[in-house]
């Protein structure tokens, strides 16, 4: 199996940020110098996916001219002798070949899926959440896609959370597969489970591969937790007819979807940056010194 399209669904409301996505994105909105975005396109890249579709809808176009070239800026910058930066953002355009298209309503995560359908045709493909930015090497998404060639099936990527934290999730059932730590094979997946439905503390999370066969599930797919249609009971649905394997994935994620996520992501990626970390380093100490 080879995997080289992916999926960024980026058309959600994102009702934890408001006011600030009420016109712009919250996957346009910075981590330093990139938007967050561009943290998952890259991840995609680097996990040798060829073939981007970014799903986004009417108050979203901003995206599409981000990955798009910029000829005044990048004559301007030129002109001014900044070939370098001319270049970078160039290269941002020209990192994968990138597809738009509008998720019309915003159903849910599982209906952004479905509307990628025709981009996929008959292939495997990866998921990645637009808002989910992944911290890890080998990239998250190539550690799916080893596990979905491995097993030849579809690969969710997840974490064992805190207990007290798994409403906000989803809860599975899964079995061992004898020789692996990492790789379990899935049974059962519930969104966002009442405590009486929690089954064990692994959550599905922000990555995925998939073989085609999700969308004769989505298709078929009724509305579930939030009146939206649901991965999650996809998922669901997959594992109760095919074989999938649930990815314990190494890396660090961040939830930039938040208000403390987003700010998190932003400081940890601010206290690593060349341009920035010493400054922040110093910012930080100093307040520390007077919050004593
Ligand atoms: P989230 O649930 O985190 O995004 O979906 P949201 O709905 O925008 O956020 P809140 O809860 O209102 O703040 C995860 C990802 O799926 C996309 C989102 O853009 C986000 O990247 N998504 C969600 C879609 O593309 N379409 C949908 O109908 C729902």
């Amino acid at each position: 199996m080879k995997v080289k399209k992916a999926v960024i669904p980026a058309a959600g409301l994102g009702t934890r940020m408001l006011p600030e996505t009420k016109t712009l994105p919250k996957e346009m909105l910075p981590i330093v110098d990139k938007p967050a975005i561009q943290y998952v396109v890259e991840e995609a890249v680097n996990s040798g996916i060829e073939e981007i579709l970014i799903l986004t809808n009417r108050s979203k176009t901003v995206m599409d001219d981000y990955f798009d070239y910029h000829p005044e800026l990048e004559a301007k910058l030129r002109a001014a002798g900044r070939e370098d930066d001319a270049n970078m953002i160039r290269k941002v355009a020209d990192m994968a070949h990138f597809t738009f298209i509008r998720q019309k309503e915003t159903l849910g995560l599982g209906h952004a899926v479905l509307c990628a359908k025709r981009f996929v045709g008959n292939e495997p493909f990866a998921v990645l959440l637009g808002d989910d930015i992944m911290k890890s090497d080998p990239p998250v998404t190539r550690q799916l896609i080893d596990a979905a060639e491995k097993y030849n099936c579809s690969a969710m990527g997840g974490r064992h959370v805190p207990l007290k934290e798994i409403g906000k999730y989803c809860t599975t059932r899964y079995e061992s597969i004898p020789g692996e730590e990492k790789i379990f094979h899935l049974l059962e997946a519930i969104e966002k489970p009442r405590p009486e439905q929690v089954i064990t503390d692994f959550a599905i999370l922000g990555r995925y591969v998939f073989t085609p066969e999700i969308f004769e599930v989505l298709e078929h797919q009724t509305t579930g937790f939030n009146g939206e249609i649901q991965l999650t009971d996809a998922i669901d649905g997959l594992a109760k007819r095919s074989k999938v394997v649930a990815v314990d994935f190494e890396g660090r994620r961040f939830d930039t979807g938040s208000m403390t996520g987003y700010l998190e992501t932003v400081l940890e990626y601010a206290l690593e940056s060349e341009k920035t970390g010493a400054w922040l380093k110093e910012y930080i100490l100093k307040k520390a010194e007077e919050w004593k």
